[in-house]
């Protein structure tokens, strides 16, 4: 497996492969790898000739400095298990490569998607999220970039970034990867006690429930019952409401079919764990 670490070398290996019509997929990751992460780069080497994953913990995404220092750095395990899943290379980048000095920021109108769910609790999150994937794009310029759904509204975002900088790059939303208890996979998981994974268990329990109460009473209520369920395990939690999956505007009456998403952020042992489920 190659490794790169400047852009220099990455744009030149990378264009010289393009000139031969190999196609490039590509997985952004801040490392501290897991199934989740690994079923992304699957997906890459099965569907292109090569397939390029990045390790980058981007500061500027944190809006809490804690967050950032307490982040997971497992970089031996990431390459040997990028190793282990046919990836042919990963791109390691220093904060001076990743934003050299005199950078110049990029604007991204981003509307109402960032007014609701991580938007306001995480101010300056998504322009984080945004900067660094427009210069990963921008030095690798993958034919495919795949992300997890686990983060929807990273998604969304991302989806906007293509649609106004990268018409060419192909976006590959993946279904998110559970743990056998529901537990959505993430780098987060590893700071949890043995205790706490079983409560984060619940997460998943009450998504699913409200799902399949939406055949029967309205979203308010069936939203109110999920709730119920967590405070019941004394679980803190930040939100969980009803979305427009397209437009993530919450709602308290179901959309039409295949057009309602419930999010939820919670707390959990002072860990910060999402989720969704999409009907
Ligand atoms: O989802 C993540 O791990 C990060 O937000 C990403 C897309 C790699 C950007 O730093």
């Amino acid at each position: 497996m190659q490794i790169f670490n400047t852009q220099i070398e990455l744009e030149g290996f990378l264009s010289k492969i393009r000139k031969k019509g190999i196609k490039i997929g590509f997985v952004p990751t801040m490392g501290a790898l897991h199934e989740g992460h690994l079923d992304l780069v699957k997906k890459s080497v099965e569907e292109n000739d090569y397939t390029l994953v990045s390790i980058y913990v981007n500061e500027l995404q944190f809006n809490n400095p804690i967050d950032f220092n307490n982040y997971p750095i497992t970089k031996e395990d990431d390459i040997e298990m990028l190793k282990q899943v046919s990836c042919d290379a990963v791109f390691m980048p220093s904060s001076e490569v990743m934003y050299p000095k005199g950078y110049k920021k990029i604007s991204l109108e981003l509307g109402n998607l960032v007014d609701v769910f991580e938007g306001p609790l995480r101010p300056g999150h998504f322009d984080g999220v945004v900067q660094v994937v427009y210069r990963l794009f921008d030095y690798i310029k993958p034919n495919t970039a795949y992300f997890g759904l686990k983060d929807y509204q990273q998604c969304m975002v991302i989806k906007a970034l293509k649609n106004q900088f990268f018409h060419s790059i192909h976006l590959v939303f993946c279904p998110t990867i559970r743990m056998e208890t529901g537990l959505a996979m993430s780098s987060r998981n590893k700071r949890l006690s043995p205790l706490g994974l079983i409560e984060a268990s619940y997460l998943y329990k009450a998504l699913t429930t409200i799902r399949d109460l939406s055949i029967h009473i309205e979203a308010f209520d069936a939203i109110n019952y999920g709730k119920l369920l967590l405070q019941k395990r004394q679980i803190e939690v930040e939100y969980l409401e009803l979305a427009n999956a397209d437009t993530l505007a919450p709602g308290k009456r179901w959309f039409r079919k295949n057009k309602n998403i419930v999010l939820l952020a919670v707390n959990i042992e002072g860990v910060r764990l999402i989720d969704n489920i999409g009907f």
